[in-house]
């Protein structure tokens, strides 16, 4: 059972801390506010702070998830995770810490994260993943179950004390630069992953899909400059050989997913012969917080 005490969490309703109560009953819980505001525990284990709030964003479905989850766990983006891991371990200090993976999605990153953390016996990691899909929370609390995993919009005040985090994770998920300044620990790094110009290049065409413009780089260190500074870049690039499927779920699990049809996106792969072959590319950005200027 994941603790909340080195994840001081807010009431989304009146910004008090929140706690973590356990009754025989109530299965996984429920965090309450002094207020007396209250958040049941889903059956698999996450939490829905957004109920009655709602968000405008539109959220993974629950197909997307699949396709996500499969294509992740047969392991194609290992690279990628283990480059997360190593740039954000080093980042946590040695006797307790906490984590923020906002767009957890599957939470198969922030695994990956908690994972290297224990390998190198920091074992008092406090983990948070966040994400408007409860499709993916779902899955997310299966594979994390000592995190904590909230149904949150990022875009939204997060749930979550200043200075809470030692490190925050944002993979292929949207950056809210001013409340990821607030809650990072001076000192903290805020690790970004992003697709380069070319990413899945060869399927985006034989998809439909749009491709990675260039310039997104430029986008992306203006985004974050008001807040963060750029520390260090590092590019992955993972050459893919793939079958058609594992191409459709590639394809489907991004955010060309909420736009493409399943069955007219495999009948366009049927043209590309097997294996599928295309290169991920991304970027790997450690951020650190610029909190002098940013006040
Ligand atoms: C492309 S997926 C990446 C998921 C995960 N980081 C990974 O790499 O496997 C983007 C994720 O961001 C989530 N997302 C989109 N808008 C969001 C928002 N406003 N607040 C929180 N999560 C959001 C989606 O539900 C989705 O799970
Ligand atoms: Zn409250």
């Amino acid at each position: 059972m994941p603790s909340t005490t080195d994840l001081p969490l807010l009431c989304p309703v009146c910004r008090k801390p929140l706690e973590r109560r356990t009754t025989a009953d109530a299965g996984q819980g429920k965090l309450v506010c002094p207020d007396g505001h209250s958040f049941d525990a889903a059956r698999q284990g996450y939490f829905n702070l957004l109920v009655g709030k709602g968000t405008v964003f539109e959220a993974d479905t629950a197909d997307m998830v699949r396709a996500r989850y499969d294509f992740l766990a047969a392991g194609h983006y290992r690279p990628l995770a283990t480059a997360v891991a190593a740039a954000v371990v080093p980042c946590l200090p040695e006797e307790r810490s906490a984590v923020l993976d906002a767009g957890t999605g599957t939470g198969h990153y922030l695994r990956a994260v908690l994972d290297q953390a224990a390998a190198q016996n920091r074992r008092q990691v406090a983990a948070l993943g966040v994400d408007i899909s409860k499709f993916a929370l779902r899955r997310a609390a299966r594979l994390n179950p000592e995190a904590v995993n909230l149904v949150w919009d990022v875009w939204q005040p997060l749930p979550l004390a200043d200075n809470s985090v030692d490190a925050i994770t944002v993979i292929f998920a949207p950056r809210n630069a001013a409340e990821f300044a607030r809650v990072l620990r001076p000192g903290g790094a805020l690790v970004v992953v992003t697709p380069r110009s070319g990413h899945l290049a060869a399927i985006a065409a034989a998809a439909g899909m749009l491709g990675i413009e260039e310039g997104k780089d430029a986008r992306l260190a203006e985004a974050m400059g008001s807040h963060f500074d750029a520390e260090t870049s590092t590019d992955v690039g993972i050459p893919l050989a793939l079958t058609r499927p594992e191409a459709a779920d590639l394809a489907y699990m991004g955010p060309a997913g909420h736009h493409l049809d399943r069955l007219d996106l495999t009948e366009r792969l049927l043209a590309m012969p097997e294996p599928v072959r295309a290169e991920a590319r991304f970027r790997l950005t450690v951020f650190r917080p610029r909190k002098a200027a940013a006040t």
